[in-house]
């Protein structure tokens, strides 16, 4: 780390910060007696602290966001050279960056065609949820409004997010919630068999029947959407078992309902592909995404669509009301798709996805191998470099350890310097899955680093 913070006194950023931030998720309780901590730098895969230790970071930023890694001074560069040429002008306008990212967008996601510039995860899913609405109310006489969504799924934090929101903990004390949000179960293959009627085979096909069932019951003239993350982030770092995507296609064609894939977490490479939906061959309607779009530069997300969606919205020019009125202030940003195509340059040219594909199996292997020697891991999953390990009191009941125990593992970790992370304030009884999302630049050395805390942080926490 260079000297320039300490030169500027960083016992008074520490009171500053104490004195005044808010921080994320976070209970300030003990910040009364102890310091928070305030990340000051980053480069590569490592950040360092206001005490100037370095921590290897296995989560990107501690919520699965910075893929290409920190210090990528050609992205600030991109961010810069923009923002003087222009910084800003809405979104009802186009931007230099804004076309040209589209474009490079849209050129990996076949049956894709149009952006929709936002400024959070949370804000690009309500975009497809408004847009659905809008379309129940435009061809279905008002009628097709229900958006359904996933038991364990997260769409984000603002009220109509959270009303399509499957994680209790995070949604308790902020009701009510908007009308016309209905939840399907999940498809955690490893808790099945606390699902009523769950079969031993074809639990996928079954999974997605579920959520036929509902749509069954509501009436499919009722509902409009279908919101999923292809891979379960926060709920459990949850894998679709097989045979899951294909019925959930079928099912969203035959009751002529939108498929709307929530890549916020997967997209931009997290799994090995562009997007988590392109392991399983699905043909959304709508897509968003946002932490991985730039890395973390800059601030950008997206909700994008089909060509048949987006000419919906100007079937008759005459009428004021037929296109999409929304606006989202800082969509119009420049900055964010600046550093959104210098981010996929870095992807493309560096083989990160090609990376993550094959460190994402080491990675894989390696907490198999944990597992064979840690009773505790009930089970381990994921994709690409977006993994987890399940801990569990006893195999045979896979009754969950008390969250308290895998957070002392977490902290285990960070006091050997490595970040991992945990589901937090999730699945009441659930809080229990250690989550790993490295860098698209690890290497096997970096891994085997995290796999090596981790192994010590389990035997100094449970033997
Ligand atoms: C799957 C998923 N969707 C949406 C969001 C919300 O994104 P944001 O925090 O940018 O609003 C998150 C955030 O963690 C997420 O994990």
């Amino acid at each position: 780390m260079d000297g320039t913070l300490r030169d500027n006194d960083i016992s008074h950023v520490v009171e500053a910060d104490r004195a005044h931030v808010w921080h994320h998720l976070t209970q300030h309780k003990p910040f009364e007696t102890g310091e928070p901590r305030i990340i000051v730098e980053g480069k590569r895969m490592s950040v360092w602290d206001q005490n100037g230790r370095e921590f290897l970071d296995a989560v990107s930023g501690g919520v699965w966001t910075v893929n290409v890694g920190y210090g990528r001074e050609s992205i600030a560069d991109a961010v810069r050279e923009q923002l003087v040429k222009l910084n800003y002008f809405a979104g009802s306008g186009g931007s230099i960056p804004g076309a040209l990212f589209s474009e490079k967008l849209i050129s990996k996601m076949p049956g894709m065609s149009r952006v929709y510039f936002t400024n959070s995860g949370s804000e690009a899913n309500e975009k497809a949820f408004k847009m659905i609405r809008q379309i129940a109310h435009k061809k279905y006489g008002g009628k097709k409004t229900k958006i359904l969504y996933r038991d364990r799924d997260y769409h984000g934090t603002t009220i109509g997010a959270l009303s399509a929101g499957g994680q209790d903990e995070r949604n308790a004390q902020y009701g009510p919630f908007a009308p016309d949000f209905v939840k399907v179960p999940h498809c955690l293959e490893y808790r099945a068999f606390e699902q009523e009627g769950a079969p031993e085979e074809g639990y996928g096909v079954w999974a997605a029947e579920q959520i036929e069932k509902v749509i069954l019951r509501e009436g499919p003239e009722t509902v409009g959407g279908l919101c999923l993350e292809p891979v379960t982030a926060g709920g459990g770092v949850i894998t679709p078992p097989e045979g899951y995507w294909e019925k959930v296609q079928e099912i969203c064609r035959k009751y002529d309902i939108l498929l709307h894939i929530d890549e916020v977490v997967c997209g931009l490479g997290r799994t090995g592909t562009w997007f988590g939906y392109q392991h399983y061959g699905i043909e959304p309607d709508f897509v968003t995404m946002a932490k991985g779009v730039a890395s973390g530069y800059a601030a950008i997300a997206c909700c994008v669509t089909t060509e048949r969606v987006f000419e919906m919205f100007k079937e008759n020019a005459s009428d004021p009301l037929d296109y999409f009125r929304d606006i989202s202030t800082f969509g119009g940003c420049t900055a964010g798709p600046a550093a959104a195509l210098e981010n996929m340059r870095i992807i493309e040219d560096e083989g990160l996805l090609e990376n993550c594909t094959k460190m994402g199996e080491y990675m894989l292997g390696r907490l198999h191998e944990l597992a064979e020697k840690h009773e505790v891991i009930g089970d381990v999953r994921g994709k690409g470099l977006f993994l987890g390990a399940e801990l569990v009191e006893d195999r045979e009941t896979r009754k969950p350890v008390d969250e308290k125990l895998a957070q002392k593992v977490v902290a285990e970790c960070g006091a050997q310097g490595v970040i991992i992370g945990v589901t937090n304030r999730s699945v009441p009884g659930y809080n229990n899955t250690l989550c790993y999302s490295p860098a698209l630049i690890a290497t096997k050395a970096d891994i085997d680093r995290i796999i090596e805390a981790t192994d010590e942080a389990l035997t100094r926490v449970f033997g």
